[in-house]
């Protein structure tokens, strides 16, 4: 009599018990994607997918992350103006994602172009790019998944509005500033317009060594600073936490940076080069003692206040580097 209520209760237990290597499959297999797309957004904000990747990180289950994507097509010979024109905008977006305090692994942000996955194109039936298609964590995709490019306009405000509604993700677009370059070529060349003016009955500055050597400085400088990882990522000038309204211009990891950033190591690199220049002169030059002295002690004390102060934002950034000077 018990048993035979028993047995069809192990049955069922046993039954229950039996999906669950399937269930491991599944966990590991999440685990991995999650991973794999972590790794793709510390290298860049826009995964960029082709018909594999989009059917195996997009289409296939399991999948516990939202992925916003913008399909486009940035050949130059799809002549696609508007594409590249949203493609910025989407590209401020993402990165206001990436670099803010509250990145997640919850969203994602891809690109398939048409040139690299025009099978994705025809399995969505797609006809007409730049289109932005919202794939949720859970359940089918709605309406409202598609944004209503020509209602709403690209702007990466409109946009992050669009997928605040659609995963609960709000993000602060921060649009990085683009004068700095303009302004510093214009002062740039007002000096050399300013100087080539007043020698011009006598250009043999173009023959001066020190001329020549600042500007070869100048270009270390600029080089070694990190501008051109700027230039290739388009970082934000400093990042604001919403919440506390503190203003970060260092950012926590070695894996990224902000554009103020490298403004501060130019300025500490200036610093402790120019303090080099200092002991130079102190050892070198025909001035009497006295001013030789203090030129010695100013190019000893730039040298080290500024090394040390760059260790230290070393330090913040790469954790676990062991030495430091002067300051923690
Ligand atoms: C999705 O699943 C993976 C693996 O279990 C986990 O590490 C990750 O935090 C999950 N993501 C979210 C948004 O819950």
């Amino acid at each position: 009599m018990f048993s035979s209520f028993v047995f069809p209760l192990l049955l069922l237990f046993s039954f229950y018990d039996m999906p669950s290597d399937a269930q491991k499959k599944k966990e590991t297999l999440l685990s991995e994607k999650v991973g794999q797309m972590m790794e793709w957004a510390s290298k860049r904000s826009i995964i960029k997918l082709n018909g594999d990747k989009f059917r195996r990180f997009v289409k296939a289950p399991p999948r516990n992350y939202s992925v916003v994507i913008m399909f486009t097509a940035l050949q130059p010979q799809r002549q696609c103006g508007v594409c590249r024109q949203a493609d910025e905008e989407f590209h401020i977006l993402a990165n206001s994602w990436r670099y803010s305090s509250a990145f997640t692994n919850k969203v994602f942000f891809a690109s398939v172009d048409f040139d690299e996955g025009s099978d994705v194109f025809q399995m969505l039936s797609m006809n007409s790019a730049p289109t932005f298609l919202h794939f949720p964590a859970k359940g089918k995709q709605r309406k409202t998944d598609n944004y209503e490019l020509q209602v709403r306009g690209f702007a990466a405000e409109q946009l992050a509005r669009w997928v605040a509604d659609r995963t609960d993700v709000h993000i602060r677009v921060i649009r990085p500033p683009n004068y700095a370059g303009p302004l510093l070529l214009g002062f740039l060349l007002a000096v050399i317009g300013g100087l080539a003016y007043l020698r011009r009955h006598n250009l043999e500055f173009l023959f001066n060594k020190n001329v020549w050597a600042f500007s070869a400085l100048c270009f270390v400088l600029i080089m070694t600073s990190g501008q051109m990882w700027n230039h290739i990522r388009g970082p934000p000038y400093a990042h604001k936490n919403p919440n506390t309204g503190q203003v970060s211009y260092i950012h926590g990891s070695s894996q990224a940076q902000f554009v103020a950033e490298t403004h501060i190591v130019l300025l500490f690199n200036g610093a402790v080069t120019m303090g080099m220049v200092l002991l130079c002169e102190a050892a070198t030059s025909d001035m009497d003692i006295g001013k030789r002295k203090i030129l010695c002690v100013a190019g000893i004390g730039l040298v080290m206040l500024f090394f040390s102060w760059l260790l230290s934002i070393f330090r913040a950034k790469y954790h676990g580097y062991p030495y430091s000077f002067l300051m923690s």
